[in-house]
């Protein structure tokens, strides 16, 4: 507690995470291994949004753990992006069964933890990683490669959305939309004052071709 009576930063995550853990507003809940909350910093300049836990990310409570997230974490450490630089969190916080995408109703349930981590995080720039992170985010319904590697500006954000990494591993000849896309973020980062610039071009870790 402050002086002033009010949480401190952490006691407001503590309570914020107590919450996500005890949830049962939706049927996700029943099956769940772990909520699945975050992984990175708080608060944080820099914000990736996925759709919803898969098996690996169940089984740990971490977001981006599995196949997916390791293809993200190759692209964050090429551009130089450190764990205390972002943060990152799901439409949804528990696996919906067999992978699927989580319903309206779903993301519905979830969406006042995800508005508080949000409060929590103060991200300046949201990346929403595929079709399902931009629909419920932003309510848009416009097809993920139309809109992809464009800043949109919201309420004093600037929300970038881009690829899901789990669609680059089966759609590879795309991979270089999604690397150009997260160069898009560390150049804003740059701009922003938010990151050093960087001191020589770094590699696309899967090669260019
Ligand atoms: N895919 C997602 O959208 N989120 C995860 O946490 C893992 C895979």
């Amino acid at each position: 507690m402050t002086e002033q009576g009010k949480l401190t930063d952490q006691e407001a995550w503590q309570q914020f995470v107590q919450g996500c853990q005890a949830c049962q507003r939706c049927s996700l809940s029943q099956s769940r291994r772990h909520v699945v909350i975050s992984r990175g910093a708080v608060p944080a300049p820099l914000m990736f949004i996925g759709e919803g836990p898969g098996a690996d990310e169940d089984a740990q409570g971490i977001p981006f753990v599995g196949a997916a997230g390791k293809l993200l974490d190759l692209l964050l450490v090429a551009y130089d992006l450190k764990p205390d630089m972002y943060h990152i969190a799901n439409i949804v916080k528990c696996r919906p069964p067999q992978n699927r995408v989580p319903t309206p109703e779903e993301a519905k349930s979830c969406r006042p933890w995800l508005a508080r981590q949000f409060q929590l995080v103060r991200p300046k720039l949201i990346v929403l990683l595929g079709a399902t992170a931009y629909k419920y985010f932003t309510g848009g319904t416009e097809g993920i490669s139309k809109i992809r590697g464009q800043w949109i500006e919201k309420s004093g954000y600037l929300i970038l959305p881009t690829y899901h990494p789990a669609y680059i591993l089966r759609n590879n000849n795309e991979r270089v939309r999604l690397w150009d896309d997260i160069g898009m973020v560390r150049d804003k980062l740059e701009e922003l004052g938010l990151v050093e610039p960087l001191q020589h071009q770094p590699d696309m870790p899967l090669g260019r071709s």
